[in-house]
């Protein structure tokens, strides 16, 4: 059997005398949507940064198609094709929005001619093209995450890491959020989405693992985990209900 496009295996990371997070291991699939969920510092943001080479991990191993790739440094993850946005976007505002495009598809094609092809077609596929040639920092919020998805898209991504790109939109952006990455993942890329909007990701997710102070507590099918004793007391609550067959 081949590997999994991704496996996480105890991932511990460490601040100091805080484990942000310890022993989480989850697998992702080629083109597959994981749903990251937990409380505030559980640790999500913390994976995202060992699986983009933010940081090196303290222990543990991460593997892309069975290799072992803990420890390398963004631009290495991002050619090997692993791609994220921020929780704060991290747009270059005073850059047009095709700038910031371009950023992304000159990791892949340094030619600027190409880059530029490559980026107009992202801004097309994301529905932005009409602001192609505005300052980034003139988008709304739910552009400037809708920016932050395109740039990471024009990285041309195996496993797209998304954080909170849902956090602030009214909710049909937050339905319009959902189909780009229904269409993301029609694409065949794979998306770990972490979100704390659960009518966003319980729908599009094929599983969710869950996160509390830094360990996984559950992982699963999203209606097990929205029923999950552990989770509802962890961060769900009561008042979440899993929508209808
Ligand atoms: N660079 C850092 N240095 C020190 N501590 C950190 C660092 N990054 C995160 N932490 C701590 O690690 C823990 C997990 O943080 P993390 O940002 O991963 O949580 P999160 O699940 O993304 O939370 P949120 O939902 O609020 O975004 C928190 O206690 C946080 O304060
Ligand atoms: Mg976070």
């Amino acid at each position: 059997m081949s590997p999994p496009l991704l496996a996480v295996e105890r991932l511990t990371k460490r601040f100091g005398g805080l484990a942000a997070n310890e022993d989480v291991s989850f697998n992702v699939a080629a083109g597959e949507i994981i749903g990251l969920i937990g409380p505030n510092g559980a640790g999500k943001t913390t994976v995202f940064n060992s699986l983009a080479g933010f940081f090196p991990p303290t222990s543990g191993q991460i593997r892309l198609d069975g290799q072992p790739v803990a420890g390398l440094p963004p631009e290495r993850m991002a050619a090997l094709g692993v791609a994220r946005t921020f929780q704060i976007v991290r747009i270059f505002k005073s850059m047009t929005v095709l700038e910031n495009v371009m950023v992304g598809a000159m990791l892949h094609h340094p030619a600027v001619r190409v880059a530029t092809e490559r980026a107009l077609s992202a801004l097309d596929f994301t529905g932005l093209t009409r602001r192609a040639h505005d300052p980034a920092g003139r988008l709304t919020v739910a552009e400037q995450k809708r920016l932050e998805v395109t740039r990471a898209l024009a990285c041309e991504p195996r496993l797209l890491l998304l954080d909170e790109t849902m956090a602030g939109l009214t909710q049909t952006e937050v339905q319009e959020a959902v189909e780009l990455v229904r269409r993301i993942q029609a694409r065949g890329i794979a998306c770990v989405v972490v979100e704390h909007v659960m009518e966003g990701i319980m729908p599009i997710a094929d599983r969710m693992v869950v996160l509390e102070r830094g360990h996984v507590i559950a992982d699963g099918p999203p209606r097990a985990i929205a029923e999950d004793p552990a989770v509802i007391a962890a961060y769900l609550g009561e008042e979440y209900r899993a929508p209808g067959p």
